[in-house]
């Protein structure tokens, strides 16, 4: 079998990848960390906003589980603020994402209790002036990974 195509397009794609990796090096170790950065604060505010929408109900707008809502549930909703607290330290971004996306069930959280906000995002996807799901619950995320207790 003739290989000279695999081998030219392996040699093609080496030498865009390897430049392309020392571009990135070069613009992590240069650029000023990403927290500061205006872009950075556009998503935690997206976030916030996503939050003050959807969980203040029971969350409570501090995010310490003391909405109104939330009050008359069985079971009270958590301290957003203290998921690292309570996690040695280490915000547990994957956990907090999974569960938003409702792909995770957190042991005691029933649906019925922590609706299920991704299912509507999701079918708010490719609607004009929304984000895809996925992004929306990524913000939200780092929202509350901005708002863990120091
Ligand atoms: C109807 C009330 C209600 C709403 C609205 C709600 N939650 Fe919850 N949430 C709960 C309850 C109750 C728990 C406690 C878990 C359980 O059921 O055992 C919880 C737990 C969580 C947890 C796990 C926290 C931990 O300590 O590990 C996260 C993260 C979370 N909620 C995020 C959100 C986000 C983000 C929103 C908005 C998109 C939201 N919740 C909206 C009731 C609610």
């Amino acid at each position: 079998m003739d290989r000279k195509p695999v081998a030219y397009f392996a040699g093609l794609a080496q030498a865009i990848v390897g430049p392309l990796v020392v571009l990135a090096f070069l613009a992590t170790s240069t650029l000023p960390v990403a927290a500061d950065s205006k872009a950075w604060q556009e998503n935690i505010a997206e976030g916030k906003q996503e939050y003050d929408e959807n969980c203040v109900s029971c969350h409570g707008a501090d995010g310490k589980g003391r909405g109104d809502l939330g009050q008359k549930l069985f079971k009270k909703p958590s301290d957003l603020t203290t998921i690292s607290e309570r996690n040695e330290g280490e915000f547990p971004f994957e956990r907090v994402f999974r569960i938003i996306a409702g792909d995770t069930q957190v042991e005691g959280h029933e649906t019925m209790h922590m609706p299920e906000y991704a299912a509507r995002m999701k079918r708010d996807n490719f609607k004009p002036g929304y984000h895809q799901a996925h992004i929306r619950i990524l913000q939200l995320t780092h929202y509350l990974e901005s708002i863990q207790a120091k």
